[in-house]
């Protein structure tokens, strides 16, 4: 396939695979267990229809909104992805001020390649942080009082992490496995990629933790990294802990990664802001539904007490207007954004954000919403899937 106008996120993805050292590329695409939730992600956005409505003023269509109370381009932030520096030179930041101009939300990762102060110097306007829970409670003290120095106003708590999912294209590239057998693995996949040597390994460096430098393991070695992840991440953090992150965060709270109405719930009496409705990307435990069949049922449930948003699977700027479509107030990309910068740098991130509001707005235009507010429920086609054999004459 020639790829020398990438155009869809597909396109992006294979420019990813060409450039990245195989387990890199693993590690950003992959999904956990036989990657069914992964699937089911984008394949429920796709089963959605469209009602196309015709001969309505469309002249002047606006994707703006306000998200967080920003105000944005089109209802689309971009999803904290760890370690995005190794994917492309210094990862963080750049995409970081690519989504500054295009106008939408950028969320750093609490184990992306750069600092907090490194995105903050790569872009003159608040950006969003996500935060894992680290036993160390001093640590993570120290990290919002970082985020807030640096102006961000907006914590993304991730509460789907407690362990690293089972992700089986891990353990194959011997990311489980210490030793000499899987680092000679590593090491033959790194040589097949001397762009990515040249690119990421030696003009991106340090390529550690930026915000947990000297804490964590070297962002080379991930089977290192998952181990001290796995160590260092409490897993015995419950809702109470909220209570205890709300006393020291005065900004903005998003819980991400609720998949449960129950759950949603709790998110509302602890005083959540806003939640995403997520299961990570189809990475932590397979088998559980796709983000878009469970949003509905959450945004009934709680859409008037707080923002619901959502992410997995969003691929294009129809399945922005679908999620929409179905209550959602915005919605994180993924590997979207991370394939664009991986596969094509800064100006692969730009065209793919550009792509989505263009799609975006063509949707608008064909479903004659003029607003993002006019985006509900009744734009969707309901009506039977089957093609009727009955008499149509
Ligand atoms: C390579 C990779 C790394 C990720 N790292 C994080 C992370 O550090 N923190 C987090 O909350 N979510 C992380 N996620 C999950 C994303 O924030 C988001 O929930 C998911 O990618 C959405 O699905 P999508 O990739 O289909 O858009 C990561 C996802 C990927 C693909």
């Amino acid at each position: 396939m020639s790829l020398r106008f990438p155009s869809s996120p597909d396109d992006y993805r294979e420019c990813a695979r060409r450039r990245l050292p195989r387990f890199l590329f693993d590690y950003l695409d992959g999904g956990a267990g036989t990657e069914v939730t992964l699937g089911a992600n984008s394949r429920d956005l796709a089963a959605i229809r469209l009602r196309q409505r015709v001969l309505v003023d469309v002249e002047n269509i606006d994707t703006g909104t306000q998200l967080a109370g920003e105000s944005c381009s089109m209802p689309v932030a971009l999803a904290p992805v760890g370690m995005a520096g190794i994917v492309a030179r210094r990862g963080e930041a750049q995409a970081a001020r690519v989504a500054e101009s295009a106008r939408v939300p950028f969320t750093l990762s609490t184990v992306g390649i750069c600092s907090l102060e490194e995105v903050h110097a790569a872009r003159s306007t608040p950006f969003w942080f996500q935060l894992y829970m680290i036993r160390d409670r001093a640590v993570v003290s120290a990290l919002l009082e970082r985020a807030w120095a640096v102006g961000c106003r907006t914590l993304v708590f991730t509460v789907d992490l407690p362990r690293v999912g089972m992700r089986h294209r891990d353990v194959r590239n011997g990311m489980d496995t210490a030793g000499t057998r899987a680092s000679i693995l590593r090491a033959a996949q790194v040589l097949a990629r001397p762009g990515w040597i040249w690119n990421v390994a030696m003009r991106g460096k340090p390529l550690q933790i930026g915000c947990l430098a000297g804490q964590v393991p070297g962002a080379r070695d991930l089977g290192s990294f998952k181990r001290w992840v796995d160590a260092q991440f409490d897993a015995s953090v419950t809702w109470q802990d909220i209570a205890w992150l709300r006393a020291r965060w005065q900004g903005r709270l998003m819980l991400k990664g609720i998949l449960d109405i129950e759950d949603a719930r709790q998110a509302v009496h602890v005083g959540a802001d806003g939640i995403v409705v997520s299961n990570h990307g189809g990475r932590q435990l397979d088998g559980v539904r796709s983000t878009i069949s469970v949003l509905p049922e959450i945004v009934q449930g709680v859409g008037k007490q707080l923002e619901v948003w959502m992410d997995g699977g969003i691929r294009s700027g129809t399945d922005v207007f679908k999620a929409i479509a179905l209550g959602a107030r915005g919605v994180m990309i993924g590997r979207t954004w991370a394939w664009a910068l991986a596969g094509n740098g800064s100006k692969g991130l730009e065209n793919c954000l550009a792509s989505l509001q263009r799609e975006l707005r063509l949707a608008m235009v064909l479903t004659g919403a003029r607003t993002i507010a006019d985006i509900d429920s009744s734009r969707l086609d309901t009506g039977p899937t089957n093609v009727s054999c009955g008499d149509a004459r």
